[in-house]
């Protein structure tokens, strides 16, 4: 049996990657895989996307954008096992085992369905799990079955996930303590240091704000979109303050500390906002140029990326698949 995931997290497919993302999640986990003797597993999550999403093309289009950023982006697919979900049968076989352990109290707390049943609440609705899918209601176990099918040891999240490694390991402890001891407990990884980007509108970058940069934008979009950045209405010469600045703290996100004091500085002597935007925009787009073409050519023929994603996933079914007929017999379900 390969060996088990010292690190392991997740990407959910509904959308088109932004900056936000990349400083956020895929830029720490991309450097996290280069440490050596430890296997990092990354994967997308395209069972969890149709929880929110019932948009084929949607979909579709954004597991081929999600794994063409990972690759343009240099994750190393031998040092790291890259895969989709859905190429492992193992994990949603694990899902239902492990629903029938995990008690549906647990799941009422979970944080993704109170916020649909308060929204329910403000509505005026008289049916509170109006609209609510079993999916979204237990899609806790599902994200438990992705980390303990690989008995993942660290699992590096954003903070709003911090309940669902919780509830993994409670469904974790259940199953050992009813069939002997065959999961090790999975630990969230909350990096704080880690940039919030905020957006065009000054709120944190998000899909849900519809106020993100998407990383491949054309130039020339990239471009109106660092122009759309909101700032104050200072003029030229007057001292700003890089604190509260969302250009500022783009740059800051990507250029060197030095570079970083340097423009604190100019903002102190009044750099203009149209010269920052300027700037900021020719920053990025170097930075981006190389791994921009590199993620055209695979979006254009994700064919490659098939082949990277399948072989991914026969690498990670050398870990799941005899761990899953340990698991089988563990529970008494075994040929006979
Ligand atoms: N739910 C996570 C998110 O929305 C994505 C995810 C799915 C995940 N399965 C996971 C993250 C397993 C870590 C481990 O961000």
């Amino acid at each position: 049996m390969k060996k088990n995931a010292d690190l392991l997290t997740g990407i959910t497919t509904t959308g088109t990657p932004h900056l936000g993302n990349y400083v956020g999640a895929i830029r720490p986990a991309i450097n996290a895989s280069r440490q050596p003797d430890k296997t990092s597993y990354y994967f997308l999550a395209d069972y969890h996307s149709i929880i929110k999403c019932q948009d084929p093309e949607r979909i579709k289009r954004s597991v081929v954008e999600v794994a063409a950023t990972w690759l343009a982006m240099g994750l190393d697919t031998e040092r790291s096992v890259f895969y989709r979900q859905t190429d492992i049968p193992e994990i949603t076989e694990l899902t239902w085992i492990l629903t029938c352990l995990t008690s549906k109290g647990l799941m009422n707390r979970a944080h993704a369905y109170k916020a649909s049943v308060a929204e329910n609440e403000a509505r005026g609705r008289k049916d509170l799990d109006k609209d609510i899918t079993l999916g979204l209601f237990s899609y806790p176990v599902l994200m438990a079955a992705d980390i303990l099918m690989f008995n993942a040891l660290k699992v590096p999240v954003g903070s709003d996930q911090t309940q669902h490694l919780e509830m993994a390991r409670d469904i974790a402890g259940r199953f050992n303590n009813t069939y002997g001891e065959l999961f090790v407990l999975p630990e969230a990884i909350v990096d704080e240091t880690t940039a919030v980007l905020s957006g065009l509108d000054g709120r944190k970058m998000s899909k849900s704000y519809n106020n993100t940069i998407p990383l491949f934008e054309p130039e020339k979009r990239l471009r109106k979109l660092i122009m759309k950045i909101k700032t104050n209405s200072l003029e030229p010469e007057e001292p700003k303050d890089p604190a509260t600045c969302t250009l500022f703290a783009i740059y800051r996100a990507f250029a060197t500390p030095e570079e970083t004091k340097e423009m604190e500085k100019r903002y102190q002597n009044g750099i203009a906002w149209g010269t920052v935007k300027q700037e900021l925009f020719e920053y990025l787009n170097e930075l981006l140029r190389k791994p921009r073409k590199i993620y055209n050519e695979l979006v254009e023929s994700p064919g490659e990326m098939d082949a990277i994603l399948k072989k991914g996933a026969l690498r990670a079914r050398e870990y799941a698949t005899p761990f899953l007929a340990e698991i089988r017999s563990a529970i008494g379900i075994q040929q006979m």
